[in-house]
């Protein structure tokens, strides 16, 4: 895995350490430039970056090569959390043998990665965060304010997802004694799915007995067929170590956690759009760039006041383009995520009405205005094929005929990763332009512009 000429030097200098930076590859974060904007000054360019999470990297003992962490944790190492903290490094990695690339105010990442030397295909399905500074994640407090970027999904096909998010993660990655490498080192994962992670508030998770909660806002979960944006509101604040029921990961647990795991969705599919976001003539035209705007409106116009809707706009060929109303009876005239949505989305389509009771976009608000961390991915779905966000029907066996019922255009017979990696080993997804700041400030409406003459 690693040349060995580059440990001689600096294997015996980090023992003293605690989980520490690795000593082999040195962590340089790819540049990406992004954008914080007022409605007075315009928007200026930031000098962030990013970083690939914690548990894409490579964590091996600090006196040699042997891995701490295989289907679970070596007992050697990893007797208890300390010693392993102890024994333990986390490596830097080399970004582009990850397939993520960084050029300007654009970052691409490429859900697979080609071994250089045997031409091998392998699923990289990268994770990365925006860095404010090395060693802090950018910490984006939404309330009142509007967020939003340019996507080209026209390479993400049916059953690939490339995502933003925001979960409200620890701005430093839970650095801590036990824990020296931090968000440098892309440590704190949590989102309301609740995952185990290797390491769980800077603390070896030794018997993945803990999973990472935490409030999830998805901006985008996105190929060219399909979108959806999603609240998934907690209980709890912070990354929050859960355990047993209160994850809601086991049988028949779902809706025991303290996540709100289905959230709360606008997919203009799945909500009777089907002409509305597409490859060619559709009102969002995913052949090509577009802007993506989300708006976290407050009751009384302040940036304290308590989240009452997150609207979405479109930006494309400088036309504004309004979301898409729902075209289902009993939810029609809604276009934008309130907590009157929401009940009445479940009320209509069924399931669960976890959402509302979790706490709604109040539970969620609150931890927009503590501020979250913006994440970055593309994946695959080896549990459910990304049925839930692109097939019609699903599932598969659901009665076709009902609303709500097809997410997005794709075959149910679609989505396997076996045949995705051989279908689009190109698969990518490009994100620019990452823009926040003041409600109305982070895009302009160019009127006329297709009368603009520049000769
Ligand atoms: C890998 O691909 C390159 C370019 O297509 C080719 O020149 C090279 O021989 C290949 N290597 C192997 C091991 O197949
Ligand atoms: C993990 O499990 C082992 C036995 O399987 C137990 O001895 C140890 O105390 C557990 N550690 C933690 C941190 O729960
Ligand atoms: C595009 O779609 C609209 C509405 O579905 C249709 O009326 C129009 O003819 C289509 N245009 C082309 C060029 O296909
Ligand atoms: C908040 O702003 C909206 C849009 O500008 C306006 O319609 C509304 O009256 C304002 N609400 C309050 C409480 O100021």
């Amino acid at each position: 895995m690693a040349p060995l000429s580059a440990l001689a030097a600096s294997l015996f200098v980090a023992s003293a350490l605690a989980q520490v930076p690795g000593p082999l590859t040195p962590e340089v974060h790819p540049p990406l430039t992004s954008y914080k904007c007022t409605k007075a000054g315009g928007c200026l360019p930031v000098s962030s970056s990013i970083v690939l999470d914690a548990n894409y990297r490579w964590l091996h003992n600090v006196d040699g090569y042997t891995n701490c962490v295989t289907s679970s944790f070596n007992k050697d190492f990893c007797p208890d959390v300390e010693t392993c903290a102890k024994t333990c490094s986390l490596e830097g990695v080399d970004y582009a043998s990850y397939g993520i690339h960084t050029t300007g105010d654009a970052l691409t990442l490429n859900i697979y990665k080609t071994d250089p030397v045997t031409n091998v295909t392998s699923l990289s399905s990268p994770r990365v965060y925006l860095l404010a500074d090395d060693e802090t994640y950018d910490h984006f407090k939404l309330l009142n304010q509007e967020f939003s970027f340019d996507v080209d999904v026209s390479n993400v096909p049916c059953g690939i997802n490339g995502a933003l998010y925001f979960s409200e993660m620890n701005d430093k990655g839970d650095k801590n004694e036990l824990n020296k490498a931090g968000a440098k080192y892309g440590t704190g994962y949590c989102d309301a799915q609740c995952p185990s992670q290797n390491f769980i508030k800077g603390v070896a998770n030794l018997n993945s007995t803990y999973g990472a909660c935490c409030n999830e806002m998805d901006i985008w979960e996105a190929n060219r067929a399909a979108t959806a944006y999603t609240p998934h509101p907690c209980t709890t604040n912070q990354v929050f170590a859960c355990q047993g029921a209160e994850c809601g990961n086991g049988e028949g647990q779902r809706y025991l956690g303290v996540c709100d795991k289905d959230g709360c969705d606008i997919n203009p599919y799945r909500n009777g759009n089907k002409a509305y976001y597409g490859v060619g003539n559709y009102t969002v035209d995913t052949s090509k760039k577009f802007t993506v705007v989300t708006q976290f409106l407050t009751t009384d116009n302040t940036t304290t006041g308590t989240l009452k809707e997150i609207r979405r706009l479109y930006v494309q060929n400088g036309r504004v383009i309004q979301n898409a109303k729902v075209q289902i009876g009993g939810l029609e005239n809604h276009d934008s995520i309130t907590d009157k949505y929401c009940s009445d989305q479940k009320k209509v389509l069924g399931g669960v009405d976890a959402f509302t009771q979790l706490g709604a976009l109040k539970q969620m608000g609150e931890a927009v205005g503590r501020g979250m961390v913006l994440a970055l991915s593309i994946w695959d779905d080896a549990g459910s094929y990304m049925g839930w966000l692109d097939q019609d029907p699903y599932p598969a066996d659901a009665d076709p005929s009902k609303p709500g019922v097809g997410r997005g255009p794709c075959p149910t017979t679609g989505g396997r990763p076996a045949d995705l990696i051989k279908q689009f080993p190109d698969a990518k997804v490009v994100f620019s332009a990452i823009k926040s700041g003041e409600i109305g400030s982070t895009f302009v409406e160019k009127r006329g512009m297709r009368w603009a003459r520049s000769y």
